[in-house]
């Protein structure tokens, strides 16, 4: 059998080696960091996903070693191969940025900014990147584009407003359930999650539905408005579970288990199990064991997500790694001013996540 060519591709000056067939998305998730375009509808283990939100976009400005020509318009990185000696623009670049912040714009044209009560705030991927590449108004004048929530069942509930159309939760269905009767109907902006998704819901798996959404339009109706995520405790568990793998995330308040969840790595995507296989989880273990007497705790969970999730005192928090120098060339970004030498406030010496409570000003007068 002949052995996969190894190719050399270079995203914001950064080099790494990569088997032909990988995508820029997954090249420069194995940089990490800011190099990493966001990505709101590709999800590794969906076969097929990608391609629909454009969050993506990169620039190409070399197109191999071969052929060295740039590719005249930006690509979606998670849909387009590297080649051998490609070199890749993401935030390097000004084209993409802006096509990133025009694209921001679009999927929040209808998105309702309601945030504050919604449930997936805090791990919401579209609110992330809201932050980073939004603006601070918007410039559309029209009406936004309402639907009433629907209950699906006594679990899950849909808040299509809310819905980016990534089509993560129809191939969830497609794939994960081998039973899928939703999908998005009509076009344009009269395109919706087709209502008759309530009737997959006999299905063991369709929980995991929640999992893939990227933003609040599906959530779990055993946790909406229970807790905010940030103040919740995540915890590695498992059981033994007939249906799927049983290796779970528990999102705990002292003693009491809010939600269930399965893991996920640092792109929001869920992890594999030691078989190989993506760990999906079925609706038992999900929604009805919600005691933490029906687990075995294994210890907290990393939290490697950058999002407000990954703020707080957990030991467990992996940091993405630091990208900026690597990006500039070795040059080290320059120091402005040091807040310090001008402020009183936030003296470096206290590190906020070892206080007992939230900080003060008696904290700091200590
Ligand atoms: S409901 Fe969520 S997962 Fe499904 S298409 Fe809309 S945004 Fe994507
Ligand atoms: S993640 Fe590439 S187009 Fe959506």
């Amino acid at each position: 059998m002949s052995e996969t060519p190894i190719f050399k591709v270079t995203i914001d000056n950064i080099t790494v080696e990569v088997p032909a067939g990988t995508t820029i998305l997954q090249a420069a998730r194995k940089i990490g960091g800011e190099v990493a375009p966001p990505a709101m509808c590709f999800y590794t283990p969906l076969k097929g996903s990608g391609g629909k939100c454009r969050t993506c976009l990169v620039e190409v400005s070399k197109g191999s070693e071969k052929d060295p020509r740039p590719i005249p318009k930006l690509v979606a990185s998670c849909r387009t191969a590297v080649m051998d000696g490609m070199e890749v623009k993401n935030i390097t670049s000004p084209k993409v940025l802006d096509a990133r912040a025009g694209v921001v714009e679009f999927l929040l044209l209808n998105h309702p900014l309601d945030c504050p009560i919604c449930d997936q705030a805090g791990e919401c991927h579209l609110q992330d990147l809201g932050y980073e590449h939004g603006s601070a108004a918007t410039r559309y004048e029209f009406q936004r584009r309402t639907f009433k929530k629907h209950d699906l069942g006594p679990y899950i509930q849909l808040h299509m407003t809310r819905c980016i159309l990534c089509y993560r939760c129809v191939f969830t269905a497609d794939q994960v359930t081998q039973k899928r009767v939703h999908g998005v109907l009509d076009r344009g902006d009269h395109a919706e999650i087709a209502t008759y998704i309530e009737k997959s819901l006999d299905n063991d798996f369709i929980g995991n539905v929640i999992d893939v959404c990227p933003v609040g339009a599906l959530t779990d109706r055993t946790f909406r408005f229970k807790n905010r995520v940030w103040f919740t405790k995540p915890v590695n568990a498992h059981r033994n579970c007939d249906k799927c793998c049983g290796k779970t995330t528990l999102w705990m308040r002292g003693d009491e288990v809010f939600r269930v969840t399965a893991r996920k790595d640092e792109w929001g995507e869920i992890l594999d199990t030691e078989e190989g296989k993506p760990g999906w989880i079925c609706n038992e273990c999900r929604f009805e064991k919600k005691k933490a007497s029906d687990w075995v705790v294994e210890g907290l969970a990393p939290i490697a997500r950058h999002s407000v999730i990954g703020q707080g005192k957990y030991p467990g928090l992996v940091t993405p790694g630091e990208t900026v120098q690597r990006v500039m060339d070795g040059r080290k970004p320059r120091l402005l001013m040091d807040i310090h030498t001008v402020s009183e406030v936030n003296k470096p010496g206290i590190d906020l996540s070892e206080i007992d409570g939230p900080a003060t000003s008696e904290v700091f007068e200590k």
